[in-house]
């Protein structure tokens, strides 16, 4: 008799894990292909249009909307934790004054760790689960206040601490510009941060799983994620279309400068996702609202320009699935909200924060040390040959 023999399994290659699901979460579901984005099953859209930051945490760490009890709550608790130690005050004062900001920013995340007893390492304990829950609300709750504060710092202005009587978006532009922003100001931050709190199992993300999976702290989960969204590839990308628009300068320029890049196979940043094969759906609302910010702030030309861009690129590439991604208009929308170039990748990892340290609670929730293989090529049975003989 014969029996059917189980195909064998085992690791397989995968370059890039495009095509490897690493881990479970309830957060955030991409359809790269519909290009649909829904957080907890919500449509990204919806809540650009009608939520709020605080709201928007509240649903990716609880899984649902809260009622206005526990909304009110969410932003007291976040409220009691803006203010930063004195001793990180300190450090920022310290810190070259031409620092790279996302160097900064992954140091001063780090240095938080110094001052919350609850960072010694993660446990999957309920009684640890609450701990690395706190230490969630204080980063996301603090690291406004340390990006501000450096910008401060580096500009020669003196520090501005921040105001509890604030939501996150209003009190990070109140630290940055030492006044309360107009409401349209600041709606526009509180909508980038909506739209950029959490993307699934981005690079970012991945790190900050793979970290916390070891069972380290928070904080050490959060500075690994800083610094691998600063990449250019990731997170960076938002000031590298920034620079492009001010490198291209003016509307009779934009055509030449993007097919010669085109022509010349170079990316044009600002376009093409991973996983989108369609339109981000981030950058839908994000177009509509740039246009708008725009006009009320007299940068009507970087909107046209950015929607000039869009046109050259999508003649040439929507065939193969390159669209704008989240950062192409993220980039007209800072510089509009008086957000300096070189800062626009701490904005995005002051909103993903929310998205990391969800995701870091859904991995101790169900905690297994993550630990792919790599594909050895190298050579087998070689020979130690002594210094003498090399
Ligand atoms: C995001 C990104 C890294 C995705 O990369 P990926 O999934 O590995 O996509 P690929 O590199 O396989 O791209 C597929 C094809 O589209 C082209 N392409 C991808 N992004 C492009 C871009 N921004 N401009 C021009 N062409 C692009 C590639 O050159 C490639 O062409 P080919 O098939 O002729 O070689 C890539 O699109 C990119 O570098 N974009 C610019 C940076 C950016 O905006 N990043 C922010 C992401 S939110």
């Amino acid at each position: 008799m014969t029996t059917m023999q189980a195909a064998p399994t085992g690791p397989i290659f995968d370059k890039g894990l495009a095509n490897t699901i690493a881990a479970e979460t309830q957060m955030s579901f991409i359809d790269g292909g519909k290009g649909v984005l829904e957080y907890v099953g919500i449509d990204i859209d919806a809540l650009a249009r009608n939520s709020t930051y605080e709201e928007t945490v509240y649903l990716l760490w609880n899984c649902r909307l809260p009622k206005q009890h526990e909304l009110d709550a969410l932003k007291s608790a976040l409220q009691a934790e803006y203010e930063i130690p004195d001793a990180i005050y300190d450090m920022i004062k310290s810190f070259p004054r031409d620092a790279v900001p996302m160097h900064a920013l992954r140091t001063l995340v780090s240095a938080l760790a110094l001052h919350d007893a609850d960072a010694e390492s993660s446990e999957t304990t309920p009684s640890g689960i609450e701990s690395a829950k706190r230490q969630a609300l204080r980063l996301v709750a603090k690291t406004p206040t340390l990006i501000a504060n450096f910008d401060r710092h580096r500009a020669g202005k003196p520090f501005v601490r921040p105001d509890k009587s604030f939501d996150i978006a209003t009190n990070f532009l109140w630290m940055l510009n030492g006044e309360k922003p107009t409401e349209a100001m600041a709606r526009g931050l509180d909508i980038c941060l909506i739209l950029h709190a959490d993307h699934g199992l981005n690079a970012s993300t991945f790190a900050a799983r793979v970290t916390i999976a070891t069972l380290s702290d928070m904080y050490s989960a959060m500075t690994t994620a800083v610094g691998t969204l600063k990449g250019p590839l990731h997170g960076g990308a938002n000031e590298e279309v920034m620079i492009m628009l001010d490198e291209i300068g003016s509307m009779e320029n934009v055509e030449p400068f993007v097919k010669g890049k085109l022509e010349r196979k170079e990316l044009i940043m600002g376009f093409g996702h991973r996983v989108y094969k369609a339109y981000d759906p981030r950058a839908t609302y994000l177009k509509t609202f740039a246009k708008q910010i725009a006009t009320d702030t007299g940068n009507l030309r970087l909107f046209e320009m950015s929607q000039k861009i869009e046109g050259i690129v999508l003649a040439a590439k929507a065939d193969k699935g390159i669209f704008p991604n989240v950062d192409f208009y993220s980039a007209t929308t800072y510089h509009c909200l008086g957000i300096k170039t070189d800062l626009f990748t701490c904005m995005f990892a002051m909103s993903r924060m929310s998205g990391w340290a969800g995701h870091c609670i859904e991995q101790l929730q169900d905690n297994r040390l993550i630990r792919p293989q790599a594909k050895y090529n190298g050579p087998h049975a070689a020979p130690y040959v002594a210094m003498a003989q090399r």
